[in-house]
């Protein structure tokens, strides 16, 4: 517990109601936003114990969750039927099932705009339709990931709203509606750190909102880090995420270094890995993507600048990370000889166009420029991806490929993206002139016509 604890909450009506439900596990609960994030959570809460309402707007993906389909890696099939044959989850499109929630907890989308500013439109709108749907006592979580300042200025729309939640006005904030901020940390994929691994941040609008936030995690099997204030838990999120930003930029810039230089980035890396203590090591690659490295850090920079307090590094990150995909094209022509760049006649072959191994997330992946600055060089440009058949924004003249010897053997070059275990790296070995390997999935393989990033 940091320093600033709120001090122990007094207990209200409310919040023991909401304790007993909390402990018998009989507090109903709603998760609103069934995405990367909410799934999985939604997944870990109802095989705890607990009766959960997943709530989406997006009236597809609720017909697959019905049908008993799942349309995130991480959760399976078969764990949708067990928790239907339990009657412990179930999906809707419908909002005014929060009547019956106890504990909402809200795992909609924030972004950024083009120009880098926080987009918090769909989170607003959720808290707007909590406000007048949902019966006090209850207890509201945002996982959602938030610009510093978001949670307790989101938390006043549970006051200004509608008329199933006029048990608030006039109350003490969280006396009756509990707000709490537990950022998500989950990391799709990961074996070894589920949502059940991974310890949460979790801060309170007040005492009893993190004593009740605490307590339902519990319940969960989820170990919790207490921290003073929702701005506390709001700035670690962001902080996080940023951090993996910066290294990441750094390694990327190791790697052109090293490249002038004629030696081997992954070296460096794995000869500074065996210093004990002082270094953690990050991987240079064609650019960062998925939902959160390149979006949250600028939930930090707008704060930043609103706030008149320096984020340099965040605007400097941003240029090496970026500059990634021209720097893989500009290798690119080295390998095909091309010194003037033109890389017309050529023919690329890309290797996975998600943003991450054995993930079909496509958001924010670096693919999309790798392939945008290839074809803009004047290459032409196939694709192929083990786990999706399209991409949002992938260049119209990128056409997807089936992985075979021909398709393979047809391109001068082939790179590799995104390293799914799936790929048949093999066929790919034996059949391929040259590879350039962005992420040095091969490492393993030494192979002559492998050329790491
Ligand atoms: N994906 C990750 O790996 C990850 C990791 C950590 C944190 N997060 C954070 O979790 C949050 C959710 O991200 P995600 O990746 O799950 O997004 P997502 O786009 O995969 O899912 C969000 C879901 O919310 C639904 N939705 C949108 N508005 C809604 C509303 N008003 N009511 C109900 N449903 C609504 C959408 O239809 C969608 O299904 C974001 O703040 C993100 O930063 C994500």
């Amino acid at each position: 517990m940091t320093q600033a604890e709120p001090a122990v909450a007094p207990a209200s009506a409310g919040s023991e109601r909401l304790r007993t439900a909390l402990a018998s596990k009989q507090a109903r609960v709603a998760v609103v936003g069934l995405g990367f994030a909410g799934l999985p959570q939604a997944v870990v809460i109802a095989e705890a114990g607990f009766t959960v309402t997943g709530i989406d707007v997006d009236g597809e993906r609720v017909a697959q969750l019905a049908r008993g389909e799942s349309y995130i890696t991480d959760v399976t099939a078969d764990q949708l039927h067990a928790l239907r044959r339990t009657g412990h989850f179930h999906a809707t499109t419908e909002a005014a099932a929060l009547t019956e929630a106890d504990c909402v907890v809200v795992c909609v989308p924030t972004g950024i705009t083009a120009e880098r500013r926080p987009v918090l439109d769909a989170l607003e709108r959720a808290l707007g339709t909590i406000a007048d749907t949902v019966r006090p006592p209850a207890l509201v979580i945002i996982e959602s990931s938030v610009p510093p300042g978001t949670t307790r200025r989101v938390a006043r729309l549970l006051d200004s709203h509608g008329s199933g939640n006029d048990d608030r006005g006039g109350a003490a904030p969280g006396e009756r509606v509990f707000v709490a901020h537990a950022p998500e940390r989950i990391d799709p994929g990961n074996r070894q750190y589920g949502l059940r691994e991974t310890p949460r941040v979790v801060g309170g609008e007040t005492a009893a909102a993190l004593d009740l936030a605490r307590q339902f995690y519990a319940q969960c099997g989820v170990t919790t880090v207490p921290v003073a204030s929702v701005e506390v838990a709001e700035l670690t999120k962001v902080f996080e995420n940023t951090f993996r930003f910066v290294n990441i930029s750094l390694v990327n810039e190791l790697a052109q270094i090293a490249t002038a230089l004629n030696v081997s980035a992954w070296e460096v890396l794995e000869a500074a890995s065996t210093k004990p203590y002082g270094f953690m090591p990050h991987e240079p690659g064609p650019g960062v993507g998925g939902s959160c490295i390149p979006v949250i850090p600028f939930f930090l920079a707008d704060v930043a600048e609103r706030l008149g307090a320096p984020s340099h590094l965040i605007a400097a990150a941003e240029r090496v990370n970026t500059f990634m995909p021209q720097y893989v094209t500009d290798r690119a022509a080295a390998l095909l000889g091309r010194r003037d760049g033109d890389l017309a006649g050529c023919h690329i072959l890309v290797l996975g166009v998600t943003y991450k191994p054995d993930q079909s997330d496509c958001r924010h992946s670096p693919a999309v420029p790798v392939v945008e600055r290839l074809i803009a060089a004047g290459a032409t440009v196939r694709v192929h991806d083990p786990l999706v058949t399209e991409a949002a924004g992938l260049h119209p003249a990128a056409s997807f490929a089936p992985l075979t010897a021909e398709v393979v053997a047809a391109a001068d070059l082939v790179v590799v993206v995104t390293p799914h275990r799936s790929l048949d790296y093999e066929l790919v070995l034996s059949h391929a002139r040259c590879i350039l390997d962005t992420r040095n999935a091969l490492r393993d393989r030494a192979a002559p016509n492998v050329v790491p990033l």
